[in-house]
């Protein structure tokens, strides 16, 4: 049922839609129909996903706990945490309505492939989506294009959802170059068979990750619109309900402003993901919106 919905180009009123109790059954389980259409019009529930990056251990599971209670009373949004791989085992059974997932994975099944994870090892664990090609990835440890293409297939394969981040960096934006950028990473990026239900992706310029720094609403939305635009080219019917999420600084004091641009489907948050307090207030403040 969906009680406030927004249509594409309006400001944001989000969607409700109830979700579907966790488990694993061999291929990760489907998280929830993250769109509907009504009236001609693809309506998308807000996902507000935290990673935890290289943080947190096991007594950090509390704030998992108190995460997952603060999706248990907003069941109009989607929440999503990505932690270490080393915590997934035990945040499983903690994780209640809030979607578990990995910050990457190996595009082969298995093999030689010292102190890497396969996607098939992450549902193994309770993850029902994976971040591809975060713009840490891609400028520490080199990650191109194709290879994080491979890598979202390979989690589309085994059921995972693909959380696939494209942005540009400080000096591509000062060029004004940010649009080329990014509809080159999408291009290189999004596997070919990709839906609205295996794809997520996240907009997220390098230059406001962890640093304070958010783009003005004109920016996301005429970014998230070049975006929306391009999945419907790569993707056709398939790209209008992908949700597409913005990365980089976000707060419980910005969110509301930047949830409510035009384009936005949710978040994708770093450093105030990993208290239960802040990344409980984003929630709260998408399901406001969402009301
Ligand atoms: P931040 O990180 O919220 O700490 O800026 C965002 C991200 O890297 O996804």
């Amino acid at each position: 049922m969906f009680r406030g919905c927004r249509e594409r180009g309006e400001p944001n009123r989000g969607a409700s839609v109830r979700l579907q109790a966790p488990g694993f059954s061999g291929l990760a389980q489907p998280f929830s129909i993250a769109t509907r259409h009504v009236k001609g019009v693809w309506l998308v529930r807000f996902l507000i996903a935290g990673n935890w990056k290289m943080n947190g251990s096991r007594p950090m599971l509390v704030e998992l706990d108190r995460i997952a209670e603060a999706a248990r009373t907003a069941p109009s949004v989607d929440v999503a945490i990505a932690p270490p791989f080393t915590l997934l085992a035990d945040a499983a059974p903690r994780a209640g309505a809030v979607m578990l997932g990995g910050q990457d994975c190996h595009p082969a099944a298995q093999g030689a492939h010292t102190g890497a994870i396969s996607a098939g090892m992450l549902v193994e664990m309770g993850a029902r989506f994976v971040i591809c090609g975060h713009s840490e990835r891609r400028a520490e440890f080199g990650e191109s294009d194709s290879l994080i293409q491979a890598k979202a297939a390979a989690a589309q394969a085994v059921g995972l959802i693909a959380c696939v981040c494209v942005g540009e960096d400080e000096p591509e934006r000062d060029a004004g170059q940010a649009i080329m950028v990014v509809a080159a990473e999408l291009d290189g990026s999004v596997p070919p068979a990709s839906t609205g239900a295996n794809l997520v992706i996240s907009y997220e310029p390098a230059w406001a990750i962890g640093t304070g720094r958010t783009p003005t609403c004109a920016e996301i939305s005429e970014m998230h619109g070049m975006i929306r635009a391009k999945l419907i080219q790569l993707l056709g019917e398939e790209g209008a309900k992908v949700r597409i999420l913005y990365g980089g600084s976000v707060t419980p004091d910005n969110a509301g402003s930047i949830l409510a641009c035009a384009e936005v489907n949710g978040a994708l948050i770093g450093g105030a993901s990993l208290t239960a307090d802040k990344f409980g207030a984003i929630i709260r403040v998408a399901a406001e919106i969402a009301r």
